[in-house]
């Protein structure tokens, strides 16, 4: 088996083993897609284990729900409070975490109101999502002959689990033709993003990135780029770029929870500047490695340390569910 499993999943508030965690073949969410979720990280610092922006990928889950007229069961407090007990339950000190909100078991027209929205957070540990030279190294990419989604179609501000299913052409397509990762144009032919990051150009010293209007999924990584290329000095500017752009960059470099920052080397098989990571990404690459790390402060609180995690005032995760 690829995947091997975790200890404990994390199911409308109890714990399940692994093994138990099921759910029915007549589920909504199987037929018809209708689930969002979200994908965070937890860090091994050494001040102990943190979730890296926990607040912000819980506000966004709760926000794609709101989208699919999904009445949450649980508030953001609670969900919050939900991935740190399941992360506590696991021991990891490091994972990757999913937490996933879905619509259950109940009929099965395409109409979901009437069926349950059910959550579940998983957590298992996840490495370099690229692959471990990525990082350093960089990225052959192509554009993919997929768009992302036309607007006013798949709402691309929600992150949900069918919009994946043009994530996957996208990143089926870059395999098979021998590529690391493909870059989706959006339906008018700009730069929108990858299958699953976003997308940094760097020009004459300039950082450009897709607007929220090019189909994209507002990242929690992006926004942290752009505060830190901020704070580097750097200008970041939210533009629709053509696709010629990805050929005349002096550096490019994804960004996401899975792949952290990872430059591109080559587009369509054409040189990325000088072919490796350039010095803007390595600098922004550096400091977001110290963020997560816990190696300078957190000056802008996106740690959430396992350890000192406020329970006192929330209901316990087990007991949180509003009205079940
Ligand atoms: C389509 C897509 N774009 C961008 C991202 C990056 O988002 P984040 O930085 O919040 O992980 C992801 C990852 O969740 C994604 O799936």
């Amino acid at each position: 088996m690829g995947f091997a499993g975790t200890g404990k999943i994390w199911m409308n508030g109890t714990l399940a083993d692994w093994a138990d965690a099921k759910i029915h073949i007549a589920s909504h969410v199987i037929h018809y897609g209708s689930g969002v979720f979200e994908g965070a990280r937890c860090y091994d610092t050494p001040k102990g284990s943190a979730v890296l922006r926990l607040d912000a990928h819980m506000k966004r889950l709760l926000a794609s729900a709101k989208v699919y007229r999904m009445d949450s069961p649980y508030s953001q407090p609670q969900l919050e409070t939900a991935v740190l007990d399941t992360i506590r339950a696991n021991q990891f000190k490091a994972c990757y975490i999913r937490p996933l909100m879905y619509r259950g078991y109940n009929q099965l027209g395409v109409n979901p109101l009437s069926c349950p929205v059910d959550v579940a957070v998983m957590v298992w540990e996840w490495g370099a999502y690229l692959g471990p030279e990525a990082l350093e190294q960089g990225v052959d990419v192509c554009v993919s002959s997929w768009n992302r989604m036309a607007p006013n179609t798949f709402p691309s501000l929600a992150k949900a689990s069918g919009n994946y299913a043009n994530a996957q052409l996208i990143r089926m397509e870059a395999d098979l033709n021998g590529y690391n990762e493909g870059i989706a144009l959006d339906t008018a032919g700009y730069v929108s993003e990858g299958s699953g990051e976003n997308i940094f150009v760097v020009r004459e010293g300039a950082i450009y990135t897709p607007p929220f209007s090019a189909s994209i999924l507002p990242g929690i990584t992006r926004d942290m780029v752009m505060s830190i290329a901020q704070d580097l000095g750097y200008r970041v500017t939210e533009e629709m770029l053509p696709r010629e752009i990805l050929y005349l960059a002096d550096e490019l470099f994804f960004v996401g929870t899975a792949v952290e920052i990872t430059p591109i080397r080559s587009v369509d098989k054409i040189r990325v500047g000088a072919g490796r990571r350039g010095p803007i990404t390595e600098a922004i690459q550096r400091r977001y490695s110290q963020i997560i790390n816990g190696e300078v402060p957190d000056t802008h609180r996106w740690l959430t340390y396992l350890d000192r995690a406020e329970s006192a005032g929330r209901e316990p995760a087990a007991v949180a569910a509003k009205g079940r």
